[in-house]
């Protein structure tokens, strides 16, 4: 693996834009999910069914790579609720410390996953957290970021309003304020927090 290396927690869903856009730029983009097939494009999908080779989530340590025509896109079978066990599939697949991380993991399990996968960072590599606004309660407030030896930039997903109601953000809209804290990062801005669409003030308490 030679090239920068981007490790994205939750980067199959919603973000899957923001791992795509990592790639587009030449990263190596590492992606460990319950389902990693879903981290593929359609195509190489097909081409693992084909081979009889569509993995099992939580199953024993597995690599694909591919989708979008490139080897840089490396998704891993891991669960949150097993961090050690996640960090070691990736370092399975990772040659060099990784140049930057996105988290999108929920609140319950963020501190113990983001501990475990930090050994696997470059030092002073830059982590993109990504909350869900409607997780935080207002009486404890955002939380501060979780890896202390790591300019953090911190991005609040709330709501978009429309036609007088409220909706949940796109994937589109979701993918793409992240992707402007993942510029921050890079470009060595200093941590802050960022909300993407409407944020209840009570809950960007810090
Ligand atoms: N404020 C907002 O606008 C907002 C906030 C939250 C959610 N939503 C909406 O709600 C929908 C669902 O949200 P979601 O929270 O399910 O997000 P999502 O981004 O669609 O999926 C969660 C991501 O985390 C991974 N993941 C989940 N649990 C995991 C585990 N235990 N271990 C490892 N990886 C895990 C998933 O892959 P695997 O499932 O394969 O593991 C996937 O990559 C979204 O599509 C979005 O539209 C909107």
């Amino acid at each position: 693996m030679s090239g920068r290396t981007a490790l994205v927690l939750g980067g199959t869903g919603m973000l899957k834009g923001c791992a795509d856009e990592l790639l587009a730029r030449g990263w190596h983009v590492v992606l460990p999910s319950r389902r990693p097939e879903r981290a593929l494009g359609s195509a190489a999908r097909a081409a693992l069914r084909g081979r009889g080779h569509v993995p099992q989530g939580g199953g024993g340590p597995e690599r694909h790579e591919g989708g979008g025509g490139s080897e840089r896109r490396v998704a891993v079978a891991a669960d949150w609720a097993r961090p050690a066990e996640l960090a070691d599939r990736v370092r399975e697949v990772v040659d060099r410390p990784a140049d930057l991380l996105v988290a999108w993991v929920h609140a319950s399990y963020r501190d113990a996953v983001l501990r475990a996968v930090e050994p696997l960072l470059a030092p002073g590599a830059p982590v993109v957290e990504v909350h869900d606004s409607g997780a935080i309660r207002p009486v404890h407030g955002l939380p501060g970021p979780a890896l202390e030896g790591h300019p953090t930039q911190r991005v609040v997903l709330g709501f978009a309003r429309q036609a007088g109601r409220t909706r949940w953000l796109t994937h589109e809209e979701a993918a793409a304020g992240v992707l402007e804290a993942v510029h921050r990062a890079l470009d060595g801005r200093p941590p802050s927090v960022h909300e993407v669409g409407e944020v209840d003030s009570r809950v960007m308490r810090q």
